[in-house]
């Protein structure tokens, strides 16, 4: 056997991590890398990692001489293959910070499988080091017990999601990857085509269009564990090419799809936890939502709600408050009660990251102890404001209120984040480990930074039905059927009811501005489609990556993503993007201009 594959006859008879007191007296072979040597005058310890975790083998000279010397030259990160005896350790040589702990493989035999370069940090849990090392050094990190246990929890989430799709009777079905460019509102990632030089795919942002294809073709219930390509800017939550459990359903209403979408959570959560989340998740107007929480993924495990103060202040003698609403916004407030601990400098620190958010101040009130306004602005305030003001806050003493007077989106923006900051900084959370909530009732439509018109997710999406004659006269106030599921304050997805009527999907791209024959121009397969009988259909699709990482907790994407991109999008392993051959740009008819400055 010996001459047919490496291992010879040391076969894995048990995992390293797996080793347990009930394994006294087993003979069998461990595999695995060498975590750590200790020569301890005669006898050698070796702890031996495999992806379960560590157990400790070992080399005695006089019951296994060869095995021991061959322990002499064992170095972090070899290969081996131990056969052996799991006997059980003394009493004060136990380890209870190791599962393995009461037990170890006294060695018999051991074979040097591979040796091994010198690793770039410890393979543990808590290094300090830069990501960019970690990046360039992935094989090494991914051997790290956190990010083994990170992955193993992503694949059970995957199946768990695959598992209740299929009961469901959602059919998985696979669609392109060149396809060709649609609206999502991230830039595309192109690829050249050799036999159309000049013609380029697009690769999907998501497979939005195709889906709804499915529907029209008859398939009634659809899902995908999808790639998706956006061309976005490095950020934590976001990545070049991520995964999406994408799922479309025909003959529907949103009730139907956001029951399926909680059974996927529900039992997501409850076969990687072991968490039952309560039924039914929450549902909150976009409106309430943004009023309330100042944003449309509030996190409402954190104990602090934005009021508003726009009728109280419109005739405020305070310039910077009645000047806002005047030009049509707003004013509101975020109160924060028990709040001694924030400084002077705390106050303005808020401040300028008010303004990086897109603020003209940050005005505040701070109540004394004697009940005392403290306030840069309180002069400017008559006494009825001031009680009005503290009526609606619930001001006490120990109190501070932060304003902001500006557009509506502004004010939300700014308030939402100061209250997601000082519920981190002040721990103002309620307890619960868990809040998955639905948004619904989200407009169609909004305006942009220009006041053009645009869609707030993508033009597919069906309005409500009663608001359909409102699309021309008054878009603005057309409500939509999209909905968000949030988690914690992370859009984990979002979907919604499409147009499944040739004439409504026309009507909404000419009110964003599409002709008649622009939009059958760019969209003419998914009318023609739509014409060809289309069922009412509607979906949702899945971030995967958020929501793997919030089960697996962490900070980045990263950390559950094998193989991610670094901020700047790039790949430090293979070290891609990279140059190609001019022979390669040639047979594609691309010729390259460099930006001034890059390097040749
Ligand atoms: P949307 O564009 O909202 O909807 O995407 C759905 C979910 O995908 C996740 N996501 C991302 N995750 C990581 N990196 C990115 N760059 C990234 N972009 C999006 C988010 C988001 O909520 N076709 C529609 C879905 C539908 O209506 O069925 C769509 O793609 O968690
Ligand atoms: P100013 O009149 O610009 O000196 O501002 C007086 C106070 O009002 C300062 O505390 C500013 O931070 C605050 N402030 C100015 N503009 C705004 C605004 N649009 N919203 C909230 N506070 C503001």
């Amino acid at each position: 056997m010996d001459r047919i594959d490496p291992l010879g006859d040391l076969r894995r008879g048990e995992y390293c991590g797996k080793l347990r007191a009930s394994d006294v007296g087993r003979e069998l072979v461990l595999c695995g890398w060498v975590q750590r040597r200790r020569d301890h005058g005669g006898v050698i310890f070796v702890d031996l990692r495999d992806r379960t975790g560590i157990a400790q083998v070992v080399f005695k000279p006089d019951t296994a001489p060869a095995a021991h010397a061959r322990a002499e030259s064992l170095r972090s990160e070899f290969v081996l293959a131990v056969r052996g005896r799991v006997e059980a350790r003394a009493p004060d040589a136990a380890n209870p910070n190791l599962p393995t702990g009461e037990v170890e493989l006294l060695a018999d035999e051991v074979r040097i499988l591979n040796t091994a370069s010198t690793p770039p940090f410890p393979i543990e849990d808590d290094i300090e080091i830069d990501e960019e090392v970690r990046l360039r050094h992935r094989v090494h990190d991914l051997r790290r017990p956190c990010m083994q246990r990170s992955l193993e929890l992503r694949h059970r989430l995957l199946q768990s999601v695959r598992r209740t799709c299929t009961e469901l009777g959602l059919l998985e079905i696979e669609t392109p990857n060149l396809t060709r460019a649609t609206p999502e509102g991230a830039r595309d990632l192109l690829v050249p085509s050799r036999l159309q030089p000049g013609s380029f795919y697009a690769l999907p942002q998501s497979p939005q269009l195709i889906k709804q294809m499915l529907m029209a073709a008859g398939f009634d219930a659809y899902f995908q564990i999808v790639r998706c390509f956006r061309d976005e800017d490095g950020r934590s939550d976001r990545q070049l090419e991520f995964t999406q459990i994408d799922l479309e359903l025909s003959f529907v209403g949103v009730d139907e799809i956001l029951e399926l979408l909680e059974e996927i959570t529900v039992r997501g959560f409850r076969e990687t936890l072991g968490v039952e989340l309560e039924r039914p998740f929450p549902r909150l107007s976009f409106a309430e939502a943004m009023a309330r929480f100042g944003s449309d993924r509030p996190d409402t495990r954190i104990q602090l709600e934005i009021v508003d103060l726009s009728d109280v202040l419109a005739g405020s003698g305070f310039k910077v408050f009645s000047g806002a609403i005047a030009s049509g916004g707003v004013v509101r407030a975020l109160p924060v009660h028990d709040a001694d601990s924030l400084t002077r400098g705390d106050l303005d620190r808020f401040e300028s990251e008010a303004k990086n958010w897109g603020a003209r101040g940050l005005a505040w009130v701070r109540v004394a102890a004697d009940g005392s306004w403290q306030s840069p602005i309180a002069k400017f305030l008559s006494d009825a404001e001031r009680e009005k003001i503290a009526e609606r806050s619930s001001l006490r003493p120990g109190s501070l209120v932060f304003f902001g007077a500006d557009r509506e989106p502004v004010v939300c923006k700014v308030l939402g984040r100061l209250r997601e900051a000082l519920g981190a900084r002040l721990e103002r959370f309620d307890g619960r480990a868990w809040d998955p909530l639905f948004v619904v009732d989200f407009p169609l439509f909004k305006e942009d930074e220009q006041g053009q018109l645009s869609y707030m997710h993508m033009p597919f999406v069906a309005p409500l039905e009663e608001d359909i004659e409102l699309i021309s006269s008054e878009p603005l106030r057309v409500r939509a059927t999209h909905y968000d599921l949030v988690l914690n304050g992370v859009e984990l997805g979002s979907g919604s009811l499409r147009n499944h009527r040739s004439s409504v999907q026309l009507e909404i791209l000419e009110a964003l501005g599409y002709s008649e024959a622009k939009a059958r121009d760019r969209f003419g397969f998914l009318l023609d489609a739509l014409d060809a009988g289309a069922p009412p259909h509607g979906g949702f699709a899945f971030g995967f990556d958020r929501m793997s990482l919030l089960i697996a907790g962490g900070d980045s994407l990263r950390e559950v993503i094998a193989f991610p991109k670094t901020q700047r999008m790039q790949d430090l392993i293979m070290d891609a993007p990279s140059r190609i051959d001019p022979e390669q740009l040639q047979e594609l008819g691309l010729r390259v201009r460099l930006p001034r400055g890059e390097p040749k």
